[in-house]
C-alpha cells in the first residue's frame, strides 16, 4: 500500500508516455497522491486533461507559467514529494539530466529536487545502447538515480526489436514501492528461483531435455517482484517472456545452472522449480552425428548431473536461510517427496503430481502439497500464478519468524 506516499511523475515524450495513464490510475488505487509535470514533447502523445483527470491534481507543464508558478513553485514541486519518477525518460531527459541542465521545467525540477528519483527510460534500441546514453546512464547511477528498465521486446516502429522498451506500469509499481520501503512481504529480500528444463546436449543439433515449461518458476518469480523483491531467475530454455523486474540468467545445461545459482548467492530464500536432467550425455561431441552405412545405431553412456537442490542446501557457508525443492512425481506423490526432502535436505518441498493425465506438465494449473517440519499442506487445484502467490506468502512468514 502507498497511502499517505506522495509521488511526482515526470512524463517524457515518447511513444511510451500512454502507458504511464496507467501507472498514475495504479498508484491512485494504492492511496498514493500523483503530481505530474509533463515536458513540452509529452503533450504531443497524452493530453494535461487525461493525465489530470487520473491523478485528480493540475497538471504542471511551464516554468514560466505565472499562474502554475503561483499555485505552487517550482522548487516546491520538487521538494513536496516523497520519491521522482521519471516515465518515460527520454534520451534526451536523461542526458539533460546527467549534465544538469535546466531549460524546462521537467529539467529544472529535477536539479532542484532533494529526493530520490527513479528513471524508466524508453527509447529506440540504437539509442539506449549508444556510448552517450550509457555515459549518462552510468552518471545517473553514480549520481544514486535508480533504473527500472527499460525491457526487451517489439518497439513501436515495428521492425525494430531490442532493449529500449519503457518497463510495464506493473515493472514501475514495484520500482516504486521497493524504493519507497513499502513493498510487499518480501521487501529487501533476495529471491533465487531456478525454473525450466535444462538441455543436455549429445551433438550440437541434438539434446535430452524433459518437458518442463517453466510456468510455475516463471510465475513464483513474478509473485516474488510483486512482493518487492530482488529477484534472481536462472532458467533453462523456455518460450515464455522473462518477467518483468526480475534478473534473468540464462542457461542451458545442469552445469551451467549450478554455476549460475552458486553465482547469484547469497539469497534470503532459493526455490528451485527446475526440472533439472538428472543424466548429461558422457562424451557429447563437436561435430553432428553420422548415420553410419551398415545401420549400426549409435549408443550414448550418461553421466549424473550435479544435484543443485542438494548442493545448495547441503552448503556449509552460504546456505540460503530457506530452501525450497520441488519433487515431481508420478506415483506415491507425497510419500516420494517427503523422502526427497529428507534425502536432499532442503527445508520445504513443493510435491505434484506430473502424470500425464494430471495436465500439470505445460498446463496452467497445479495441484500440490507443500511438505514442511510441521507436516503436509494439501492445496487445492489452482492457477499457476496462485501457487506462486501463496508460496511467497508462506516464505515471506517463515523469513519474517527466522528474523
Ligand atoms: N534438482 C536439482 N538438480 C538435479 C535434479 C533435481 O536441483 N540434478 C531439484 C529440482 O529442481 C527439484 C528437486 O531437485 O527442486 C527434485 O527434482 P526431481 O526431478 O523431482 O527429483 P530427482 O532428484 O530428479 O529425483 P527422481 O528423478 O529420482 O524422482
Amino acid at each position: 500500500m502507498l497511502k499517505g506516499q506522495r509521488i511526482l511523475l515526470i512524463i517524457g515524450g515518447g511513444i511510451a508516455a500512454y502507458k504511464t495513464l496507467f501507472l498514475i490510475r495504479r498508484l491512485r488505487e494504492r492511496g498514493a497522491s500523483v503530481r505530474v509535470v509533463m515536458t513540452e514533447a509529452a503533450g504531443e502523445f497524452v493530453t494535461p486533461l487525461s493525465v489530470g483527470a487520473l491523478s485528480e491534481n493540475p497538471v504542471f507543464t511551464s516554468l514560466f507559467d505565472l499562474t502554475q508558478e503561483h499555485e505552487i513553485g517550482h522548487i516546491r514541486i520538487a521538494r513536496d514529494t516523497d520519491l521522482v519518477v521519471v516515465a518515460p525518460a527520454t534520451a534526451d531527459l536523461m542526458a539533460k539530466m546527467a549534465t544538469g541542465l535546466a531549460n524546462d521545467l521537467a529539467s529544472t525540477v529535477l536539479l532542484a529536487t532533494d529526493k530520490p528519483i527513479l528513471v524508466a527510460p524508453a527509447m529506440n534500441p540504437a539509442m539506449w545502447t549508444h556510448p552517450a546514453t550509457m555515459r549518462n546512464r552510468a552518471t545517473l547511477e553514480a549520481d544514486g538515480v535508480r533504473f527500472v528498465g527499460p525491457e526487451d521486446g517489439e518497439m513501436a516502429e515495428r521492425d525494430e526489436a531490442g532493449v529500449g522498451r519503457m518497463a510495464e506500469p506493473e515493472a514501475i509499481l514495484a520500482a516504486i514501492e521497493k524504493q519507497l520501503g513499502t513493498g510487499g512481504v518480501l521487501a529487501g529480500r533476495h529471491v533465487l528461483v531456478t525454473a525450466g528444463p535444462t538441455h543436455e546436449p549429445i551433438d550440437p543439433v541434438r539434446y535430452i531435455a524433459n518437458r518442463s515449461s517453466g510456468k510455475q518458476g516463471y510465475a513464483i518469480a513474478a509473485a516474488a517482484v510483486r512482493a518487492g523483491a530482488n529477484v534472481t531467475l536462472v532458467s533453462g530454455p523456455v518460450d515464455l517472456a522473462p518477467p518483468a523486474g526480475a534478473d534473468v540468467v540464462n542457461i542451458r545445461t545442469a552445469d551451467e545452472m549450478r554455476d549460475a545459482v552458486l553465482a547469484a548467492l547469497p539469497a534470503d530464500v532459493a526455490i528451485m522449480a527446475a526440472a533439472v536432467a538428472d543424466w548429461r550425455v558422457d562424451g557429447a561431441v563437436e561435430q553432428k552425428i553420422k548415420k553410419s552405412d551398415d545401420g549400426g545405431l549409435p549408443s550414448l553412456n550418461f553421466t549424473e548431473n550435479p544435484d543443485i537442490l542438494a548442493t545448495v542446501a547441503q552448503l556449509q557457508d552460504g546456505r540460503p536461510p530457506l530452501v525450497v525443492g520441488f519433487a515431481a512425481e508420478t506415483e506415491n506423490v507425497v510419500d516420494n517427496a517427503t523422502k526427497k526432502r529428507g534425502r536432499k535436505g532442503c527445508d520445504w518441498i513443493v510435491a505434484n503430481d506430473v502424470s500425464p493425465d494430471s495436465g500439470v506438465m505445460g498446463g496452467g494449473r497445479n495441484k500440490v502439497h507443500l511438505i514442511t517440519d510441521a507436516g503436509t499442506e494439501t492445496w487445492p487445484d489452482l492457477p499457476k500464478s496462485d501457487v506462486a502467490d501463496r508460496l511467497v506468502t508462506a516464505v515471506a512468514k517463515a523469513l519474517d519468524t527466522n528474523t
